[in-house]
């Protein structure tokens, strides 16, 4: 690799430690993919190696999805070539894909949400008798089987609707692994997963290698790149720019080429005054459907007005289940929650007028309505506060949308157009743009940096500071440690639906939270 100049398009390999061409499997060669009013993909020249894991990083919407949906024939280029192992392939359709060993686990969770979890997996390729029989028992026990390879035992006879975003992510994984797959593409396996699950995956990616799999590995959290990655390729606006062993490269590498100039900053602790207490939560309790057991239990906490509270957990910890009881999604919840010094409303929408908002882990099922504009989007929460005098309403609205568009720089060519032409992390930005546009006194943040790239996360943690600063009191939940010991002024961590230790913000550490998270589990007889 050679640093170039920000004019030259690619940091070549040096001619002496170039590879060999047989170590490159699957290569895309001039591709180029316009869309209306936008150029996703200019002119890239990637490759993949042979038995390794290659890394591609770029910031929202720099084109790395659409080149991976190019190798996996889910779309087709514009212009340009792949080539796999010396030879031209033309793939219509994922299938066609697969059949040359070829397969990709999607950014977008792609589950069928009213099947179970085994017919999710053998979706594509069931197990049957015959040709027409499925033998349910057997997917059930495959599907078994690879849930625990994952250390997941998810029932694999749940419905996917049941689970959490974080079980879906290791669903698709399954449903990946079912697959007789030489080359596997990844993007963004583990936004919703926490550091535990994330070493299962890696254990898993290490054995996959072992038995020559090639892997193409999308992510946005950078350190989780840097130890499981062999290669590295940027993108930057629809171009290559960068491409690497990672063993010659280290993290202020991949942040400038992915930005395009140095990075000064890193995350800064907060600063802000701690006001009076706006949220008090005594003694809320979730039963779990059909049991005796909880999925929360007896959560007490406080929230301050202009106090950034993390929260941090493994999958299953309640995290999630605590933000939708706080906003009211569970009739069945018990406890006293007051906002302000009023109990909370029942009925969510008063909720809503009473100042507490929640941005919701899933943005495809909870957060957004694909067949409907970014503007429209945006809106949705708030169109109350925008009725009441039309004619200023309609202004109102349009500088609204523009400032927020501008302040979490969300890349669309037009608020216009529909959020589904939106890349996966500026989807999110608009989930985010859309609460804040209700004007909340809490804010709820149930991983909002999930798939943001490292520009966009510190953007929205400097949002969260400033609307902190503003008196609002904020909640947020986050599977990357390092970023719930840097944005937060004080951190709950949560195991099996109890609070099992608070830290403030200076007191905290990385070893502290990981024990308090795994309390209750197999290893914690830490004690309280
Ligand atoms: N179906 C589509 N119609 C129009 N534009 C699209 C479509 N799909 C993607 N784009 C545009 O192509 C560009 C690249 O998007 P892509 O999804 O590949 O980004 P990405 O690098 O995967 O980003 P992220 O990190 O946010 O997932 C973006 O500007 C996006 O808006
Ligand atoms: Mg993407």
């Amino acid at each position: 690799m050679i640093e170039t100049e920000q004019t030259t398009p690619i940091d070549q390999q040096q001619p002496g430690t170039a590879q060999p061409d047989n170590d490159i499997i699957l290569e895309a060669r001039n591709v180029t993919k316009l869309y209306p009013g936008t150029v996703a993909l200019d002119n890239v020249t990637y490759h993949a190696r042979r038995g390794k894991v290659n890394v591609l990083v770029g910031e929202n919407g720099a084109g790395k999805s659409t080149l991976m949906k190019i190798l996996a024939g889910v779309i087709q280029a514009t212009e340009g070539e792949l080539v796999l192992e010396g030879e031209e392939i033309r793939p219509k359709n994922p299938r066609e894909a697969e059949a040359r060993g070829i397969g990709i686990i999607h950014q977008e969770l792609n589950l069928f949400q009213n099947l179970s979890v085994a017919e999710n997996i053998f979706m594509a390729h069931e197990i049957t008798w015959g040709k027409t029989i499925v033998r349910h028992g057997d997917e059930e026990a495959e599907a078994a089987k690879l849930l625990n390879r994952l250390e997941q035992p998810i029932d694999p006879r749940t419905l996917v609707s049941y689970l959490r975003v974080g079980q879906q992510q290791i669903v698709e994984i399954a449903k990946a692994l079912a697959l007789d797959i030489n080359i596997l593409i990844m993007d963004e396996p583990t936004s919703a997963l926490s550091t535990a699950e994330v070493e299962v995956l890696f254990r898993v990616i290490e054995e996959l290698k072992a038995n020559g799999v090639t892997i193409i590995y999308i992510s946005h959290k950078l350190e989780e790149l840097m130890q499981i990655g062999d290669y590295i390729a940027v993108l930057r606006d629809g171009r290559l720019v960068a491409e690497s062993p990672m063993a010659e490269i280290d993290l202020p590498w991949i942040i400038e080429r992915m930005v395009g100039r140095e990075t000064t900053s890193t995350y800064r602790a907060p600063q802000h005054a701690i006001g009076d207490e706006i949220l008090r939560v005594e003694n809320a309790y979730l039963p779990r459907p059909g049991t005796t057991d909880y999925l929360l239990e007896d959560v007490s906490l406080t929230l301050h007005a202009g106090e950034i509270l993390g929260v941090y957990g493994l999958m299953g910890a309640g995290r999630t289940e605590l933000f939708e009881v706080l906003m009211g999604l569970h009739p069945r919840a018990r406890g006293n929650i007051w906002l302000d010094g009023q109990p909370l409303n029942r009925q969510i929408n008063e909720r809503i007028k009473q100042g507490i908002m929640l941005i919701p882990e899933d943005r495809q099922r909870e957060g957004l309505v694909q067949t409907m504009t970014v503007a429209d989007n945006m809106l949705l929460a708030s169109l109350r506060r925008y009725v009441r005098r039309f004619y200023l309403s309609r202004h109102a609205q349009q500088q609204n949308i523009t400032r927020l568009v501008n302040e979490l720089a969300i890349k669309v060519a037009n608020v216009d157009f529909l959020i589904s032409s939106l890349s996966g992390g500026n989807q999110q930005k608009v989930v985010v743009g859309k609460a804040l546009l209700t004007e909340p006194k809490v804010l709820l943040m149930d991983e909002p940096t999930r798939g943001i790239d490292v520009g966009a996360k510190e953007e929205i943690f400097e949002i969260m500071r400033q609307l902190a600063a503003q008196g609002l009191g904020i909640m947020f939940v986050s599977t990357e440690l390092k970023e719930i010991m840097a944005a937060s002024d004080r951190i709950l961590v949560m195991s099996k639906g109890r609070i099992t230790r608070e830290f403030v913000h200076d007191l905290a550490t990385e070893e502290g939270l990981v024990s308090a998270s795994a309390m209750g589990h197999e290893l914690g007889q830490m004690g309280r």
